[in-house]
């Protein structure tokens, strides 16, 4: 059977870091606060010349080395972004050219911070189908271009970063077992940014009184996302046919620590199986997931054969996970 499989992972942080400290500086906020209701202590902060596809690009280009895949074997770049260079082209034509994939066909894909698993999603049926056998999967964002810095309750939540996983066509066990997607519409206004795009056009006559940054309802996503990974690990795991006894590793998308802990007491997993960088990383949305990834690749927390559990809830709302034998 035909299966798609992680052969790479790779990732890139800006190299400029924001603590916690740092944002208390900036705005009326302490460490104790953030640190109590979110476990983040730092995040990286995009240079002004960099754009999500340089990360990506970077993301992409260590992920091919860690796979021993060269650039010119790759069909499909799927970039999971809500932020990229431009409205068009797409952050993935930018990465393509970056990284000399000149084979690949590009598009980039926005379900906000579950976009990872959504390109994961993708990218595992066109593989299935026969469709690729090479492709990068990768999460891209500068989230901090999207947050309004005189807003504390959003603009200490979020980093910038980029992940990426090379997969490739293979026979055998090993290889993404099961995805899950679901959104829910009706609830697109407790996390957006109101402005910019074609339903609040900015012109020079309304540039101030428009709402540019990321605007949120936190107590209301916090319930609903402690509903949504239930629901997400549930389905991965059913869809796999496993139990959560199973699982090696949960690599989720990394919001909020203490969300996650009560995620893990709801599904019965314990602590210890959860990767978490949300302290040093904060909320990079879609990146999020295959930062994680790679830093538990490259610290040895993967090994052949492993059930891993990756999961991811965001703005749309969407939702949704995948079970990978590693
Ligand atoms: C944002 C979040 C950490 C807030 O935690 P909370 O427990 O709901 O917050 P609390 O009710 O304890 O505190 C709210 C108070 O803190 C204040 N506050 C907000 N941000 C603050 C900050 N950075 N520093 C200090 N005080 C802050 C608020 O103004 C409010 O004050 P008030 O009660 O006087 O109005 C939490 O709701 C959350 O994590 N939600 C989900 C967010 C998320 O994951 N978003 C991304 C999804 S992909």
């Amino acid at each position: 059977m035909v299966r798609a499989r992680i052969v790479g992972t790779g990732h890139c942080l800006p190299e400029k870091v924001l603590t916690n400290v740092d944002l208390e500086g900036l705005m009326d906020t302490t460490d104790e606060w953030i640190r109590q209701r979110t476990g983040i202590l730092q995040r990286h902060i995009a240079a002004p010349n960099e754009a999500a596809s340089d990360l990506a690009a970077k993301a992409c280009a260590r992920a091919l080395e860690n796979a021993r895949v060269a650039p010119e074997e790759v069909e499909f770049i799927h970039c999971a972004t809500a932020t990229p260079d431009y409205f068009m082209p797409s952050a993935a034509c930018l990465t393509q050219k970056k990284i000399g994939a000149r084979r690949a066909g590009a598009c980039d894909l926005n379900a906000a911070c579950s976009g990872f698993v959504y390109a994961l999603q993708a990218a595992d049926a066109l593989i299935r189908a026969g469709v690729h056998k090479t492709a990068l999967v990768v999460g891209a964002e500068i989230m901090t271009a999207r947050l309004d810095w005189t807003k504390r309750d959003t603009a200490v939540l979020f980093g910038d970063g980029a992940g990426a996983v090379v997969l490739k066509a293979e026979d055998g066990d090993r290889g993404v077992l099961s995805t899950y997607t679901a959104a829910d519409g009706g609830a697109y206004d407790i996390l957006m940014v109101p402005a910019g795009g074609s339903a609040q056009v900015i012109t020079p006559e309304n540039i101030n009184e428009l709402n540019r940054g990321i605007l949120m309802n936190g107590r209301e996503l916090y319930k609903r996302a402690v509903y949504a990974f239930g629901d997400a690990v549930e389905q991965a795991l059913t869809r796999a046919s496993v139990g959560v006894e199973d699982i090696n590793l949960f690599v989720p998308h990394q919001a909020n620590g203490r969300m996650l802990e009560t995620v893990a007491n709801h599904i019965g997993l314990s602590p210890d199986k959860i990767y978490l960088n949300v302290d040093r990383v904060a909320n990079t949305s879609a990146a999020s997931i295959p930062i994680a990834l790679d830093q538990a690749n490259a610290e040895g927390r993967l090994k052949q054969g492993d059930l891993v559990l990756l999961a991811a809830f965001g703005a749309g709302l969407t939702w949704g996970s995948a079970l990978v034998r590693w």
